[in-house]
């Protein structure tokens, strides 16, 4: 079997066409969805990241700020930042992108945050109300895979057994509540378990959350089961690559997700529909 993709790349263009169309729809209300992008310091793929979310913003006809701070800014100074954009009415998602320096308590900034712009879905508010079942918004990436596999028919997953590789506070955990709370079976694996394979061998899904090459292989996945790959990573061409051995595992697998152009551009995507939804809210 060779597994089908599922292109990150197309079912973004056709989320963010909605996004445009909503985006449109608020116009007459005077409202334009504005997103706040702060960056601190000048890591190189934290750049690359930022201006690769403006420039969705852009497409999308969002309103958005990219706030650029030199490494030595105070996190008072940054906190202070985050109070300002909370109280501004033209900004509807703040996003300050992690990580920080050293010397700011990335916690402490996330949680100054409110939680009604919180269109990372980093919050405790946030994290907790997907916890529960409650309405907030929620972590992209994770949120991303989950319209990736309801766009291969699996919104549903009673029935299904789910594997997440990886316990990040950013994809792991949340990816773990957004199938349970899509019904599936799930079992979240990490460094501590015992025997992957095992556990692996039984998923019709799996996510894998490492940011580690070949954390998953063929000899790891059950014939027709979907695979997606939230891994970012460099072989040693240099050429990106994600946690999942793709020419392997695409011959076992039925769905699989390619690096690049799977999970990534869907990440972005899902920041889009965050913060076209706190606009739409603040709208209503
Ligand atoms: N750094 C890497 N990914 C992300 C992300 O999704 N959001 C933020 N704020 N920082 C990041």
């Amino acid at each position: 079997m060779t597994a089908t993709l599922i292109d990150g790349v197309a079912l973004s263009k056709q989320l963010r066409t909605e996004v445009a169309q909503r985006a449109a729809a608020l116009a007459p209300k005077g409202i334009k969805p504005g997103l706040a992008v702060i960056l601190v310091g000048d890591n190189p793929a934290s750049q690359v990241y930022v201006r690769n979310k403006v420039k969705a913003c852009e497409d999308v006809g969002f309103h958005s700020v990219l706030e650029k701070y030199e490494a030595t800014m105070s996190e008072a100074e940054l906190l202070a930042r985050v109070e300002a954009l909370n109280n501004d009415p033209s900004i509807h998602g703040i996003l300050v992108q992690l990580p920080l320096p050293d010397h700011i308590d990335d916690h402490k900034v996330i949680e100054a945050i409110s939680p009604l712009k919180d269109v990372d879905g980093f919050h405790v508010a946030s994290a907790g109300a997907l916890m529960v079942g409650e309405a907030g918004f929620k972590a992209c990436t994770p949120y991303g895979c989950m319209k990736m596999l309801e766009s291969i028919g699996m919104k549903d997953l009673r029935g299904k057994h789910a594997v997440v590789i990886g316990r990040s506070n950013i994809v792991g955990k949340p990816m773990a509540l957004m199938l349970l709370q899509a019904n599936a079976t799930v079992t979240v694996c990490h460094s501590g378990t015992a025997d992957l394979a095992a556990m692996t061998r039984q998923a019709d899904v799996v996510v894998a959350a490492v940011g580690k090459r070949n954390v998953l292989t063929a000899d790891m996945v059950k014939s027709g089961a979907v695979v997606i790959d939230v891994g970012m990573n460099r072989n040693d061409e240099g050429k990106l690559c994600g946690d999942v051995d793709f020419d392997g595992v695409r011959e076992v697998a039925g769905w699989i997700t390619p690096v690049p152009g799977g999970v990534g551009p869907m990440t972005i995507t899902m920041l889009l529909v965050n913060t076209m939804e706190s606009a739409e809210r603040v709208a209503a």
